[in-house]
């Protein structure tokens, strides 16, 4: 078969692969009528379910209306002023404003800008550098690639951006001493809550608060990029708050519009809003021709209703202490060797002698989506409208393709 789709993230030589061709709850089918559990949400991100009428109809509304307009200096929308508002009021800030782009890597590459620029508008030009973690995932824009902890997602691809530092993932220490050599130099430190596509990795008790410590005693901005976590993946709005600690700047993507439209965003605290609002005539000279999409805004805001509600914050907590007891259950028949997760986000490691795309494929013949990540993990992170029977075929499908192996 030929196919002139280039597809992300794929052998460039590959062209057979499984057509989706619908979407129903936690379910989704192929073109011959198979239908899948769906464990990871697509791509972490379909919070709400797939083919919803309500967002659809909530989108052709909009469409109708007014498709799209640009957010550029005079112009705004309604549906952006009211998206704004609503993930202000959500977000762990108290007077945060909201910036909008279309993917997680343009959040990314726009909060680091930001980083930088602000602390040169408050007079601090020589704070340039940005701190990330080892098993970082921070999109594929030059930005999140130059800060990426997951090596080979760097390779090949020229100079990147300098000026960055990545540290051990879990190394408080490590940590402490980058602060202690650059400390003057450092704009922000970035990372996700739960680090996700390298295999979900929970930050460790402590460790984010001792990021805040670090950044309040150095004067850097701590960046959450929460492209994963935020609205309702851990039982709580954002991250930050499953967490209790509360930075400076957010990325969120993904979940706000449960994919059905692209829509991304950086909330920016009081303190990163002070450096950008220091210097009158000061103009932020960043953003995007679909920045704040009204489309998009809407499917925002209906997504968020349906969270409240359906009550799916609450239901992420329910679906991670099933799905954790599930999993948990297959390490003490020694199927797996990790078992890791917070709310309904999971990942687990298989012993090594075992293949994990294989294991994939094998799963997905069982009838369930679940991720691999090299060299030997599987993620799961369900839609929150999936069924205790749904997890419980999750749990059940590794077990026998574990178990056959
Ligand atoms: C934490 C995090 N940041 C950034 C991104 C990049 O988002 P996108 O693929 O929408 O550009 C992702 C994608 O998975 C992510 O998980």
């Amino acid at each position: 078969m030929s196919s002139s789709f280039l597809h992300p993230f794929t052998p460039p030589r590959k062209t057979e692969f499984l057509s989706i061709v619908r979407g129903e709850g936690a379910l989704v089918f192929d073109e011959e009528g198979n239908d899948y559990i769906d464990g990871m949400a697509s791509l972490w991100y379909v919070n709400v379910g797939h083919g919803r009428e309500d967002v659809a109809e909530a989108i052709a509304a909009q469409a109708k209306q007014l498709a799209a307009y640009h957010t550029f200096d005079p112009f705004t929308n309604p549906p952006a002023e009211e998206l704004a508002a609503k993930i202000a009021a959500l977000s762990p800030f108290e007077h945060p404003r909201v910036f909008f782009g279309s993917s997680g890597s343009e959040a990314v590459d726009t909060a680091m800008k930001i980083a930088r620029i602000a602390h040169r508008e408050a007079g601090r030009p020589e704070r340039q550098i940005i701190v990330s973690r080892e098993r970082g995932y921070h999109g594929t824009n030059y930005g999140g690639t130059s800060i990426q902890g997951i090596a080979p997602n760097r390779e090949g691809f020229g100079p990147l951006v300098p000026g960055v530092v990545n540290v051990a993932a879990d190394d408080d220490e490590a940590m402490k001493r980058v602060f202690a050599e650059h400390g003057d130099e450092i704009a922000a430190v970035i990372t996700e809550p739960v680090q996700g596509a390298s295999g979900v990795w929970p930050a460790h008790d402590g460790y984010l608060s001792h990021l805040r410590d670090l950044c309040d005693t150095y004067g850097a901005y701590l960046i959450f990029d929460e492209v994963i976590t935020a609205f309702g993946r851990l039982g709580e709005w954002f991250g930050s708050q499953f967490y209790g600690v509360t930075p400076d700047i957010i990325t969120f993507a993904k979940a706000v519009t449960s994919g059905y439209v692209p829509l991304s965003g950086v909330i920016l605290g009081e303190s990163a809003m002070a450096g950008l609002e220091a210097n009158e005539g000061f103009v932020l000279r960043t953003g995007y021709t679909y920045s704040a999409h009204p489309v998009a805004c809407v499917a925002g805001l209906k997504c968020i209703e349906i969270q409240e509600e359906e009550g799916l914050l609450a239901r992420a907590t329910a679906i991670g202490e099933r799905l954790g007891a599930g999993l948990r259950a297959l390490q003490d028949e020694g199927l797996l060797i990790d078992v890791r997760g917070e709310g309904a986000i999971w990942g687990v490691s298989v012993p090594a002698e075992v293949d994990v795309v294989a294991t994939r494929n094998a799963i997905l013949e069982e009838g369930v989506i679940v991720r691999p990540v090299p060299l030997n993990h599987l993620a799961m992170c369900p839609p929150l409208v999936i069924t205790d029977e749904q997890i419980d075929k999750i749990v059940s499908s590794i077990r026998k393709v574990l178990t056959a192996g």
